[in-house]
């Protein structure tokens, strides 16, 4: 039996040499990090990688250094800086979050307290308390529960045996640098024992891997079969009046909610109505992978008279790429060349 004391200094000693440098990190064992830089960069890494957020996390920080400063952003700025991150409620919780610590002075710090906050579920808040303050929480992300598997070769399949992963995780949580141990676990999961070819050679827990012993480790963990997701269907229509174009932002609730959007149709079936009468010409379709279906949106281009009856017209220069979402981003390079005929 294997004594689980032996896995947090094995692992600390190994992040002390190689730990990712990310914008948001302190170096390893350093000085206390920056809890508005740290929940920043948690709330972006929720279902999005490393790789996608850094360069939206150093823009953010650019405009807005200070938990106090981004509570006084214009909220129409946030949502453009966010676009392209996905997952919108994500900001306006952002936002709405900002707010209430900057009115409280200070984020609070411990795991419960940061829960009270928008945005802010178990995960994150577990995450935060640990690396922000160094509380000995247990941080279970994918990676971790990859980890985790593999050490202790657990063959149950996910998601069942993700109450099981959580467990044995904590049974690792140290008091001592729990916060290092925490990053140290995704960095491991991220670089060493990643999904397919674990590199097992140069783990730093290759002597403690129940999985490794037992030559499943690639395998690891198990999982049920997803069930297929669904394809829905819609148009979305990009009117033209002049040199402006028709947009709307969508409600707050739902799908791309506040976002920039071309008028289209519900994405559940719902049928609403074209903006506008017009000569509507289909130019194509795009397509768009949602975390519960795939969209086949049909592409429709007019120029339009009179008055819409949906959406608001604006300017073209005032459109900017980068700030639609990106399904929106793919209708609007089908559509664009339009404007000019
Ligand atoms: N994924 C989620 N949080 C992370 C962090 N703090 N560092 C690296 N990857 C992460």
């Amino acid at each position: 039996m294997r004594d689980e004391q032996v896995i947090a200094p094995l692992l600390l000693d190994w992040y002390d040499r190689h730990a990712r440098v990310l914008p948001w990190r302190v170096p390893p064992g350093g000085a206390a990090p920056d809890p508005y830089r740290v929940w920043l960069s948690e709330i972006m890494l929720q279902q999005t990688t490393v790789a996608a957020v850094r360069e939206y996390f150093l823009r953010f920080i650019a405009f807005w250094p200070t938990v106090q400063a981004l509570a006084a952003a214009d909220d129409a700025q946030v949502m453009g800086e966010w676009a392209g991150l996905g997952y919108y409620a994500r900001a306006r919780n952002l936002l709405a979050c900002a707010r209430v610590v900057a009115r409280a002075g200070s984020f609070p710090k411990t795991r419960a307290g940061l829960q009270e906050l928008p945005g802010i579920g178990p995960y994150t808040a577990a995450a935060i308390a640990a690396i922000a303050y160094d509380q000995p929480e247990t941080v279970v992300d994918g990676n971790v529960e990859r980890v985790v598997a593999r050490l202790f070769a657990v063959t149950q399949p996910m998601p069942a045996s993700k109450p099981h992963l959580r467990n044995l995780a904590a049974t690792l949580t140290p008091q001592t640098r729990p916060g290092d141990f925490a990053q140290a676990m995704m960095d491991l999961g991220a670089t060493i024992c990643t999904p397919r070819s674990p590199a097992c050679g140069i783990c730093p827990l290759i002597d403690d891997c129940d999985a490794r012993a037992q030559g499943i480790a690639a395998d690891l963990p198990r999982r049920a079969p997803k069930p297929e997701k669904p394809t829905r269907t819609g148009i979305a229509w990009v009117g033209f009046d002049g040199a402006a174009v028709l947009v709307e932002r969508r409600p707050d609730k739902g799908l791309l909610g506040g976002t920039l959007a071309f008028p289209s149709t519900g994405w559940d079936g719902s049928d609403l109505p074209p903006p506008a009468a017009a000569d509507w010409r289909q130019l194509g379709e795009v397509r768009h992978v949602f975390t519960h279906f795939n969209l086949i949106l049909t592409v429709m281009a007019a120029p339009i008279a009179g008055q819409p009856h949906r959406g608001n017209p604006l300017p073209l220069h005032d459109l900017r790429r980068s700030d639609l979402p990106g399904l929106m981003r793919k209708v609007w390079d089908m559509a664009r060349d339009e404007a000019e005929r």
